[in-house]
């Protein structure tokens, strides 16, 4: 058995971030979504894994190296241009010879990880195995409509009008059927080869193709609500854990890590929450389900249900909830006239004031 992670794509609902770094590298309690994926992988008994990578290749390159530290053997397949999931699957043929494989969308997070499903892929002798997961709005994902038995009947990618709630999770399982799949069908309407399309045609052709409803908590990580509240999930179980330094007058209640050479100041921190490696948090409150990644520094400053990414700084300001502030970022208050927002932000950043 092998594993092909997608780590290319676009990641256009999370811009500013993703125009200079991948989708799959932001970090979720302080580590990229991408690990707990590689490290679901592992923890399912593979070790050869493909990643396709695109315009960000270098970054997860450098991010995961040759995956020996996470127990696997990477190889890396480098994908021209975003053309659909299925084209992944055709560009990776020499890699994936004649294994079964996981084709892990590595933006997914599934918190029971894949062990399971990887094992009833390979005992249930199916051609291909789909996870399904109930969500409320299923048009923006792949939905399946099944039949009075639990049977596919169809897929539908990204629907105007779903036949139902079911989505389809990013953890397919095939067998090398798949590879006739890919090759047989054409490009969607937005120009790529649908990984949909390509389950629908080996229903069509009669393959044997097992639907699986997810019972745990999944999420796509490409929106910004979704990686936040995968956020809050990973931080409700983190071990807690002080290996800076905490001052006195400062108050840690709940699930608090703060990580080695981090100093914590006439602070409170309420947890879950993880304060990064070198991160200063000086007469400020830092919130639930928050996560302050390395070298940032946060001075008088409110902060909750955030995540914020290496050497950023936050002075001055409260309250900051529901955010995700990318690398080398500074928030401050602005000097002169009350009321006054002064901003220099990127392409395509979204800020909500308050009134
Ligand atoms: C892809 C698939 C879609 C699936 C989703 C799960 O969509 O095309 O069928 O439901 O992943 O994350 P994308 O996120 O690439 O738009």
């Amino acid at each position: 058995m092998k594993a092909l992670v997608l780590a290319g794509g676009r990641g256009t609902r999370l811009r500013p971030l993703t125009h200079t770094s991948a989708k799959q590298l932001v970090p979720v309690a302080n580590k990229p979504v991408l690990f707990y994926g590689l490290e679901a992988i592992r923890d399912a008994g593979i070790t050869e894994v493909g990643i396709i990578t695109g315009d960000t290749g270098a970054e997860v390159r450098r991010a995961v190296g040759d995956g020996s530290r996470f127990g696997l053997r990477v190889t890396y397949i480098p994908q021209e241009a975003p053309l659909g999931l299925a084209h992944c699957v055709l560009i990776a043929r020499s890699f994936l010879g004649e294994d079964p494989f996981v084709l892990y969308l590595g933006d997914n997070f599934l918190i029971d990880g894949i062990a399971g499903l990887v094992e009833s892929f390979l005992s249930g002798g199916h051609d291909a195995q789909i996870l399904l997961t109930r969500v409320a709005e299923p048009q923006y994902y792949g939905v399946a409509e099944l039949g009075p038995d639990g049977e596919i009947v169809r897929l539908e990618e990204k629907p105007e009008h779903p036949a139902s709630d079911l989505a389809i999770v990013g953890v397919y399982t095939f067998s090398p059927a798949v590879h006739d799949a890919v090759r047989a069908i054409s490009p969607s309407a937005r120009g790529e080869l649908e990984i949909t399309d390509a389950v629908q045609w080996l229903v069509d052709n009669g393959l044997r193709v097992h639907s699986h409803l997810v019972g745990g908590y999944w999420r796509d990580t490409g929106r910004l609500r979704d990686i936040l509240e995968c956020n809050r999930i990973v931080l409700e179980r983190v071990e807690p854990g002080v290996a800076g330094t905490v001052d006195q007058l400062s108050e840690i209640t709940g699930r608090v890590v703060v990580e080695a050479g981090a100093v914590v100041e006439n602070s409170v921190i309420r947890g879950p929450a993880v304060i990064g490696s070198d991160t200063k948090i000086i007469s400020s409150y830092v919130g639930p389900f928050t996560s302050i990644g390395s070298g940032c520094s946060v001075r008088g400053a409110e902060i909750e249900y955030s995540i914020v990414l290496d050497g950023s700084s936050i002075e001055g300001v409260s309250r900051i909830a529901h955010s995700l502030i990318g690398r080398n970022v500074e928030v401050s208050r602005a000097a002169g006239v009350s009321n006054t927002h002064e901003l220099m932000v990127g392409d395509h950043s979204r800020i909500q004031v308050s009134a």
